[in-house]
């Protein structure tokens, strides 16, 4: 590209040209000469140098608006990060490239956005350590019976889905919600835009019962104390329970039938009964009555800061 930065500086004597790789920027204060000088780029670079602009990447605009470039917006006395750059770092951050990705926000206003990164980091740290404590929980039912499938998901999600207890899949692989049950969760999830890898799923008991048998009250309350941490650690806006023992966990003598869908404002948290996708599997009726209470959550969750909730 040097034959390009030649000809922009000695043939077009530009004089505010910046180029990284492919990427480059000129800036003028006159918007039409801008525009006169893309077909000469455009054929120098097809003659020359074999290569296209690409017309959907060429951006004409105001210096006061921002100019993408490198993943950030330069903005006439400061930067920003671009919000897609912002979404990636927020998805991908862990403990090995959070030092890089820190020192990408040391060259912009990015404040707010480390203190997110440093929380997330810190709920996964928190909860890798209770996830330790669990493990090594001897007196914890079915200890030593069956695997410990914790939860997995986005630490920071806004959306936590908790189901009842792991079964035959979920012990063999770790992981929650990875049978039938689980993809039909998946699908309900991509349905509503909401990725499987953006909210969080656990189960009130986090040992497959044998036989897959219903989980016992004492069973429910010795894994308490571990749910009760976890949900604070992970902090969602939306607690959406899978089934009638999630939902009683919360809200005991609720009746499924006539509170799924509906949410109910619990310490700060909307607690969303939702059938278990088991049942839905079994019979067309409640599958349907499922995909509908699915729909309603995007927009309880937009409106969640609309809600009234007492702090
Ligand atoms: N059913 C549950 O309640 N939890 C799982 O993880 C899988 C199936």
């Amino acid at each position: 590209m040097n034959e390009l930065d030649q000809f922009v500086k000695h043939k077009l004597k530009i004089k505010h040209y910046f180029r990284y790789t492919d990427d480059f920027i000129i800036l003028h204060q006159n918007e039409n000469y801008l525009k006169e000088l893309l077909p000469e780029i455009a054929e120098f670079l097809r003659e020359k140098l074999k290569l296209n602009l690409h017309p959907n990447k060429v951006i004409l605009k105001k210096l006061q608006q921002g100019v993408d470039f490198l993943g950030y917006v330069v903005l006439p006395y400061h930067r920003v990060l671009r919000t897609k750059t912002k979404k990636r770092i927020f998805k991908k951050v862990d403990a090995k490239n959070l030092q890089s990705y820190l020192g990408v926000l040391k060259h912009c206003r990015g404040y707010k956005i480390q203190k997110s990164i440093l929380n997330k980091m810190n709920k996964a740290e928190e909860l890798e350590k209770l996830k330790k404590e669990m493990e090594e929980d001897k007196e914890l039912p079915l200890f030593g019976e069956a695997n410990l499938v914790f939860g997995e998901g986005d630490v920071g999600a806004e959306v936590m889905f908790i189901g009842e207890a792991p079964g035959f899949h979920e012990d063999k692989f770790m992981r929650p919600f990875v049978g039938q049950a689980g993809k039909l969760l998946d699908k309900l999830l991509e349905k509503i835009n909401l990725p499987r890898e953006s909210v969080y799923i656990t189960n009130i008991v986090k040992r497959r019962p044998p036989e897959n048998r219903d989980p016992l009250p004492e069973e429910i309350e010795a894994y308490k104390p571990y749910l009760k941490k976890q949900i604070q650690i992970i902090n969602p806006k939306i607690i959406a329970t899978l089934g009638r023992f999630a939902m009683n966990y919360f809200l005991s003598d609720f009746k499924i039938s006539q509170s799924h869908g509906r949410g109910v404002i619990l310490r700060e948290k909307i607690i969303y009964p939702l059938y278990h996708p088991a049942a839905a599997l079994r019979a067309t009726a409640i599958l349907k009555e499922l995909e509908k209470d699915f729909k309603k959550l995007p927009s309880l969750l937009k409106n969640y800061d609309n809600v009234k909730i007492k702090k």
